[in-house]
Formats: structure tokens, C-alpha cells, sequence
């Protein structure tokens, strides 16, 4: 059972011993069924994925959702597989529950990182990145861990459920990080009606529990949020990053600019700072020179890609935020302190729980006989 589990649904183990016993309330046996496909398949109390993120999704991070009750998951990033190995190992010192391993399908030695998640027995591995390969996805089935896919249209959803993917998490362009071009709130719509055959995670945008209730009601098995976990206590993120989190508004998490369509950028959405100003310039000067002639295409191409190399590493490790990547999704509106993990599920679980009991509320009033309040109180 997990700490923020044990605070709000059963307070006799809570730190408050003197507060009585109550059963779980039937808005959390509610929410619970809404969300008993996910619980199945992650294993865990919670059907909420702390969304790998690269840099800050590390054994601390990842331990502390899991412990929470939540889904904690390694970023593997760049990492190379012995790297890998270390980090898996050392979370699973830190916890006894379960966690996954996400990997980049772009990686040169992504059969290994496979093959490393394999021999340590991880349950669930995340591929990020580009569409993954067939011989990607059975090779993690075939060393039993379970595949977890991103899909950012129903086309590609219905593909990789036939590849075999055991899960899809669909993620809105509010996300942080790497984005799809289509919002959270459209996708819902658009996948969650037609994909049945596994559990869907709805991710992107997700900042409070209300938001949460939302997806599960849609038809959503569970859901993954990435930014609301940045500012945790146990986050190894550099205070610089935290404080960038906890200062800025919904509206400051810009998805990256493509100023000449012959120049492709991949959209990123971060809060804006000094780096992101300068990107455009570079743009701009770059798409100067190749008009000139000093440049050919591919030169300038490779210059635009090599711009935001390490950049993320600058901001959350070194805590240089003027010049390095402040990846944010725009729920980072709703991070305004740094919290435990246990607390923030906490908070998500008691938001989500606040309209189901009211709606179960205005349920049983509205069965009450007419008149059934005069008889049980004649006084008045
Ligand atoms: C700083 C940062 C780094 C991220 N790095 C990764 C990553 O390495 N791999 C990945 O699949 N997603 C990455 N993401 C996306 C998250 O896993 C998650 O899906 C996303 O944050 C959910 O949306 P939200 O930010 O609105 O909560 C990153 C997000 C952030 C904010």
C-alpha cells in the first residue's frame, strides 16, 4: 500500500493515529474500478506512470513513485547499456515495487539495452522515439517483460497493438518534451473509442486529479504526467530547474519554432528562455548563409540538429537555465512548491475523488422519495 494511499483512504495507519477508522469511501472503490485495467497491468495501487524524463527520471525519482504506489520509470536516454544496468539495479534496491525502463528506439545499441532489461527481470519496458520495429517488440516480449508504445494517431495505435504492443500511452502535444502536433484533449477522443484490445495511458497536460477522473472517464486505463513530477523532493533536478518550474505559467511551456519548412525542427516544448531566443536567431542565420550559398542544405541541417546537443543535461543537472533545455509541459502552471512524491499522488488521488463523491451525492438525492425529508424531520 502506498504512503499517499495510506493518508487519504485509511487514516488509522496515517501518521494521525487518533483520527478513526474509516472504510475506503465508495468514490475510491469508484475510482478503482475506473482504473482496474491499469492497476492490473502495472501491478501497482495507483494506474498513474511518472513518465521517463531524461536526466531526472533516475533511480531516487523512479523509486519514490513507485514506493508512492504509483509507476516509476527509468529515462535511459543515451545511457549505455552497462550504465543501464547500474540505474535498474539501483532502483531496485530503492523499491520492492514494480517499475519500468524506458528506451529510445533510436539508440545504436538498443537490442542490448533490450537484452540488459531482459536479464534484470524489468516487468515493463517504454519505447520512446521513433515508431519502433517489429524485432524491437518481440524481443522484449520474448524475454517477458511487457511493451508499452507511444502512438500518436489512432492509425499508428491500431499498428502497434498488431505488433504487439501490451499498451499504448497517448500523448498530447501539452506534454513536455518531444511532442505530437495533436492535443491531449483530440487524441482522447480520437484513440480511446477504438482501442480496446489493450490498456490506453492518456498523457500531456495532466496537472491535477480532476484531469485525471477526466481520461478515466473517456475510457482511459490510466494516465502518465511527466511535468508535475519535476519539482518533487526526491527529483534530483538542480533548484535552478525547480525554481524555472515553480515561477512559470502554463503559457511559458512554448513548443519549439521551424522558421523554413526545408529546415525540419522536432517540436519540443520547453519554457522559454535565453537558448530558445538564440535558437531562432541561429535559424535564421543559418537559413541567410544557405540563401547566399555559404551553406549547403545538409550542412545547415546538421548545425540546426546540433544546437540542443547536451542542453537538457545543462539545465537539470548544472542548473544553467538561461542556456541550457527547460523541457515543460504546460501543466507546469500547476507546480507551485516542492512536494514529496506521496503527496503529489496524494493530491491527484483526493482531486479525483472530489467529483465522484459529489456526483454520488447528487445521485442519491436525486433517488430520495419527495417529501422524504418532512417525514424524517417533522420539526422542521
Ligand atoms: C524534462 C522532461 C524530459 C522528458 N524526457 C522524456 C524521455 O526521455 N523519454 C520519453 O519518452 N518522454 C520524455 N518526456 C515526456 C514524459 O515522459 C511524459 O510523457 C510527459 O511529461 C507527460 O506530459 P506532462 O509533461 O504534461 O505531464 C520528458 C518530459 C519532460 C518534462
Amino acid at each position: 500500500m502506498s504512503e499517499g494511499l495510506v493518508a487519504s483512504v485509511h487514516p488509522k495507519t496515517a501518521p494521525n493515529a487518533e483520527a478513526p477508522y474509516r472504510e475506503p469511501s465508495s468514490a475510491r472503490a469508484e475510482l478503482d474500478r475506473l482504473w482496474a485495467r491499469g492497476r492490473a497491468f502495472l501491478g501497482t495501487d495507483l494506474a498513474i506512470m511518472g513518465g521517463a524524463m531524461t536526466w531526472v527520471s533516475e533511480r531516487n525519482l523512479v523509486a519514490a513513485i513507485s514506493n508512492a504506489g504509483g509507476f516509476g520509470v527509468i529515462a535511459s536516454g543515451s545511457m549505455s547499456p552497462a550504465l543501464l544496468a547500474e540505474e535498474i539495479a539501483a532502483t531496485a534496491a530503492l523499491t520492492s515495487k514494480p517499475f519500468g525502463v524506458n528506451l529510445i528506439t533510436l539508440h545504436p545499441q538498443l537490442m542490448e539495452l533490450i537484452d540488459v532489461c531482459t536479464a534484470l527481470r524489468v516487468s515493463h519496458v517504454v519505447l520512446a522515439g521513433a515508431i519502433p520495429s517489429a524485432a524491437a517488440i518481440q524481443r522484449i516480449r520474448d524475454g517477458g517483460a511487457r511493451v508499452v508504445c507511444f502512438a500518436p494517431a489512432l492509425v499508428l495505435a491500431r499498428k502497434l497493438v498488431r505488433m504487439g504492443a501490451d499498451a499504448i500511452v497517448i500523448e498530447g502535444s501539452e506534454a513536455g518534451g518531444h511532442i505530437g502536433p495533436v492535443s491531449s484533449a483530440v487524441l482522447t477522443q480520437e484513440v480511446l473509442p477504438h482501442v480496446t484490445e489493450v490498456p490506453v495511458f492518456v498523457a500531456g497536460g495532466i496537472g491535477r486529479g480532476e484531469a485525471v477522473l477526466s481520461a478515466l472517464d473517456l475510457g482511459a486505463s490510466g494516465v502518465q504526467l511527466g511535468t508535475r513530477f519535476v519539482c518533487a523532493h526526491q527529483s534530483i533536478a538542480h533548484p535552478r530547474f525547480k525554481r524555472a518550474f515553480i515561477r512559470a505559467s502554463s503559457r511559458d511551456a512554448m513548443s519549439s519554432v521551424q522558421l523554413d519548412p526545408r529546415f525540419p525542427v522536432i517540436p519540443v516544448r520547453a519554457l522559454a528562455n535565453s537558448a530558445t531566443a538564440r535558437f531562432r536567431e541561429v535559424q535564421r542565420e543559418l537559413i541567410d548563409r544557405v540563401n547566399r550559398g555559404e551553406l549547403s542544405l545538409k550542412e545547415a541541417q546538421l548545425e540546426i540538429e546540433h544546437f540542443w546537443a547536451g542542453a537538457l543535461r545543462r539545465a537539470v543537472i548544472d542548473g544553467d537555465v538561461e542556456n541550457g533545455s527547460l523541457m515543460a509541459g504546460q501543466s507546469v502552471g500547476m507546480v507551485t512548491r516542492e512536494q514529496s512524491t506521496a503527496e503529489i499522488l496524494g493530491e491527484l488521488i483526493d482531486q479525483a475523488l472530489a467529483p465522484i463523491a459529489a456526483r454520488e451525492g447528487r445521485l442519491r438525492k436525486s433517488m430520495q422519495p419527495a417529501g422524504s425529508a418532512e417525514v424524517r424531520d417533522p420539526g422542521g
